[in-house]
């Protein structure tokens, strides 16, 4: 059982150069700057508690990470205090093994002390597929404002660039 071996804990400093040199995919490759700058910005963001980054490790070794983003830049979250959940990520070698939902279940532990709902975002095309599934499986419900480009509501008639910024909303009541 997986489970048993996960540990969860939140992001610290030392832990920015293990995830680096797990970060493998054919598009993070060469982008280990940005990597940092960017787990830098959230080790910022938990002292100053915008956001907690929760980290999945397996034997010592990183697993997969995630946030939660307490003033969500989605304003349908914003307007009704809805925490986000975002960059939800599990290193390919340990998908399918329930990390992801343990990942989910942690932030949904730990917004429950404080939230009612708490809300994601998932994008449209098929790199999303496990996390479209994995949502749904788990409780999450679209939020019934239809598709967003950069947060912005896609109108009917409009052209829209199918990237990761095209997305639909979806919240659990926890
Ligand atoms: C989405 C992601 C986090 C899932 O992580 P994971 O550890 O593999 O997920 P779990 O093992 O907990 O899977 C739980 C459920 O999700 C669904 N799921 C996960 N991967 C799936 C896949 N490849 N195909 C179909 N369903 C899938 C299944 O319903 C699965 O339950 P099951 O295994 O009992 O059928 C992982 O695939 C990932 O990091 N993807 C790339 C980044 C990403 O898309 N992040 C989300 C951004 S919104």
């Amino acid at each position: 059982m997986i489970e048993n071996k996960v540990q969860i804990r939140v992001l610290q400093a030392e832990d920015i150069e293990k995830i680096i040199k797990v970060l493998k995919e054919p598009y993070m490759i060469g982008r280990e700057g940005q990597y940092e700058k960017y787990f830098s910005r959230c080790l910022e963001e938990n002292k100053t508690k915008e956001r907690v980054t929760f980290i999945a490790f397996v034997d010592n070794e990183v697993s997969g990470y995630v946030n939660i983003i307490f003033k969500s830049a989605y304003p349908c979250f914003n307007e009704k205090n809805i925490p986000e959940i975002n960059d939800l990520y599990v290193v390919p070698e340990y998908r399918r093994r329930g990390i992801g939902k343990l990942l989910l279940d942690q932030c949904e532990g730990f917004a429950s002390r404080t939230y009612e709902y708490i809300g994601l975002g998932v994008g449209l095309y098929k790199d999303y597929g496990s996390a479209q599934r994995l949502y749904t499986k788990n409780g999450y419900e679209l939020d019934g404002n239809g598709l967003m480009y950069k947060n912005v509501p896609v109108e009917p008639g409009k052209d829209v660039f199918v990237d990761d910024d095209l997305l639909l909303y979806l919240h659990k009541k926890l």
